[in-house]
């Protein structure tokens, strides 16, 4: 049977931007021999890569078992993560090279080289043996974006204790629940950390999580805020006086190649979180593969920063195990990009002399929305290669970012993944591909996936599903003790293929453009329409920084398209302006596509980690009482944009 298209593809981007020739001349990837070799032979070619990148004490025998939907990658296999992190660098004579540019937002800075982070993780690790923590027991981690979160994770590492690092953002409940359900035995934090000028108390949430968690034993708490903090006595201990008398000496623990390496929460809007479980050798591997080659490292010249927070999926794989493994040389900063001033990333790029920037759409939109005089004031020639991650960059943000970031110079490299995914699967390579904003372009060597329609049915063209067809080395190996619940989530809704969640439609080249998640496509008159496209077409107009779209219950066409908008900088609104919008993206995308309502607004609900809320913006569009809102960056935006949408003019 033929597929059928069942998301519309109506966004034309027609842009491209092959490699500039520099860039290809020396990228470490600049045919596309690779990606054939990986065809040819996947099982192969991974294993190739994880004897290449990676150190084994023992080789693996079998390269992979696959009994869907549970894979074991490079069986037989032991390795040491920490290991492979440190020693094997300090061992090879590169101890001197940095590891870590640290810099803190109060504009405080240390300097960590590979030898200085091999004895504090040796040291460390002995400072939890002796705590009682061994080989397989769990360890949260609740922390400020200072040295010692990698440190405390890499030590976990070092005696294959598997961590559950929860992000510094999050409430005492969170806290609580996932310690709970990993039932962790140790918890590192700190007094507090800084942010946006001041200092956020962490040990006074994390008190309150441990009043209600009986599983943890020992809080170790690092001195950062200097804020009050109350001790309890035999529990809990001050970092720096652990540390004093510990021996740096820790043997790296052997581990199986499919042992546990960390748990990590998805905080899904409704359900329990899901414990997500990654392992060692599988997730080393490919870590370490799309940390060199999607961003073409080259580690005695690039100067790395992910300006990502630790706590998500994307610092552990991309700040810490990634760049590490490589011996990379990256930059960590505390605090937020408007701290002292808006141009705080700007003049950390310039000083430290980033080759290579990798964040995220919602944090570039800012930057468009502050303007470009903000980079303008900084030497960011340095930088080669931008990176993105976490949501669909809307075409103008990414030639934004290209141009007044990137000086039109480096290329832009879409990455997309997922916590689940563990690792980079849908990416150009620099060197080789042929760019075209807001396209992720094709899956990595040894990756597959296709689009499919609601039976299931491949698409060579078109709008629709996005699954993966092959296991892959960095894939989540369950969901922490609920191995149904993992079965269900991603494996039940086509027969034999992993379901991302996501939209995705194919063009006539074969380029894969992310849609947003299915559940947000609206159903316009029959037409169902992903809120991507209708976002993308109002940041193509020269006026908008920022668009967030949903579809409201309606009588006349079954859902209607409300559109959020945020304007750049400066510039003023009415309803002529909404008007203009309106026409804006029915020329761009047609006219079932343009909103019935325009909503201005000087900010989006975003989660944390910067995605937008649409099941708020939702319940504000049908009048509704909002949901749980716990998990916003900055809950007075809900308010305001309520107060905002009654006073909208909407289309008769
Ligand atoms: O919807 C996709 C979106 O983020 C989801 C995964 O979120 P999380 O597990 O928090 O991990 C974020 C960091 C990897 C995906 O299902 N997403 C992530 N990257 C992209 C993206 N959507 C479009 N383009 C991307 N490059």
């Amino acid at each position: 049977m033929a597929a059928e298209p069942t998301i519309e593809a109506l966004y034309l981007e027609d842009r491209t931007f092959p490699p500039p020739e520099e860039f290809r001349r020396n990228a470490l990837i600049a045919d596309a021999k690779i990606s054939e070799e990986a065809e040819a032979d996947w099982e192969g070619f991974w294993a190739k890569q994880a004897r290449e990148l990676v150190s084994w004490s023992t080789d693996f025998d079998t390269v992979l078992e696959w009994k869907l939907p549970f894979a074991k990658w490079f069986v037989g296999g032991r390795l040491n993560v920490s290991y492979n992190c440190l020693d094997r660098h300090v061992e090879a004579g590169r101890g001197d090279r940095v590891a870590y540019h640290w810099e803190g937002e109060p504009g405080d800075t240390r300097t960590i080289t590979y030898a200085d982070l091999h004895t504090e993780v040796g040291k460390f690790a002995n400072v939890l043996k002796s705590l009682g923590v061994e080989k397989g027991d769990r360890v949260a981690i609740y922390m400020p974006m200072i040295p010692e979160l990698p440190v405390a994770m890499l030590a976990c590492a070092r005696l294959g204790a598997p961590h559950s690092v929860v992000f510094g953002g999050f409430s005492s409940d969170a806290l609580r629940d996932r310690i709970n359900d990993a039932e962790a035995k140790v918890l590192i934090t700190a007094d507090g950390g800084n942010r946006r000028g001041s200092v956020f108390p962490l040990k006074p949430p994390a008190d309150q999580a441990i009043a209600e968690a009986p599983s943890i034993e020992h809080v170790i708490v690092v001195a950062r805020g200097k804020n009050d903090v109350e001790m309890v006595e035999g529990r809990d201990h001050w970092y720096h006086e652990l540390m004093r008398d510990a021996s740096p000496d820790c043997p790296p623990e052997p581990m199986d190649s499919e042992d546990l390496l960390y748990l990590l929460y998805t905080s899904g809007t409704t359900a329990k979180p899901k414990g997500i479980m990654h392992t060692t050798g599988g997730y080393l591997t490919q870590v370490a593969f799309t940390h060199k080659y999607v961003f073409d490292l080259h580690p005695d010249t690039d100067v790395y920063w992910c300006a990502a927070d630790i706590g998500w999926v994307t610092g552990h794989s991309y700040i810490v195990y990634g760049p590490l493994a490589n011996g990379a040389t990256s930059v960590i900063y505390e605090g937020t990009p408007d701290t002292p001033n808006r141009d705080r990333l700007w003049s950390i790029v310039e000083k430290y002399r980033v080759t290579t920037l990798y964040t995220a759409p919602t944090a570039i939109r800012t930057f468009m929305k502050w303007g470009p005089q903000e980079p303008e004031q900084h030497d960011l020639s340095s930088l080669r290669l931008l990176g993105s991650v976490g949501e669909p960059i809307n075409p103008e943000a990414w030639v934004w970012y290209w141009q007044h970031i990137g000086g039109g110079r480096c290329p832009v490299v879409d990455t997309w993944w997922q916590t689940e995914t563990g690792a980079i699967m849908i990416s150009p390579l620099p060197g080789v591909t042929t760019l075209k904003p807001g396209s992720a372009t094709f899956p990595l060597p040894g990756i597959a996936a296709e689009v499919v329609d609601e039976q299931g049915n491949r698409f060579e063209k078109g709008g629709g599903y996005l699954t993966l067809t092959r296991p892959w080395p960095s894939m989540l190996r369950g969901i922490y003790r609920d191995p149904e619940r993992y079965q269900e989530t991603y494996w039940s809704r086509f027969a034999g293929r992993y379901f991302a969640g996501d939209g995705a439609k194919v063009d006539d080249d074969g380029y894969l453009w992310l849609l947003g998640r299915v559940d947000d496509v609206m159903n316009v008159s029959g037409h169902r329409v992903s809120t991507t496209e209708v976002e993308s077409a109002l940041v193509d107009h020269q006026t908008v920084a920022e668009a967030a779209v949903v579809g409201a219950k309606d009588e006349t066409t079954g859902q209607a398209i409300i559109a959020f908008v945020t304007l750049k900088g400066g510039i003023e609104h009415d309803a002529a302006h909404g008007e203009m919008l309106r026409e804006h993206v029915a020329a761009k995308i047609g006219r079932f596509g343009r909103p019935k309502t325009i909503i201005f607004t000087d900010d989006l609900p975003k989660t944390r980690s910067g995605k937008i809320m649409r099941r708020l913006l939702r319940d504000v569009a049908e009048g509704r009482d909002l949901g749980d809102t716990t998990t916003l960056a900055d809950p007075a935006v809900v308010d305001e944009i309520r107060r905002r949408s009654q006073t909208s003019p909407t289309e008769e």
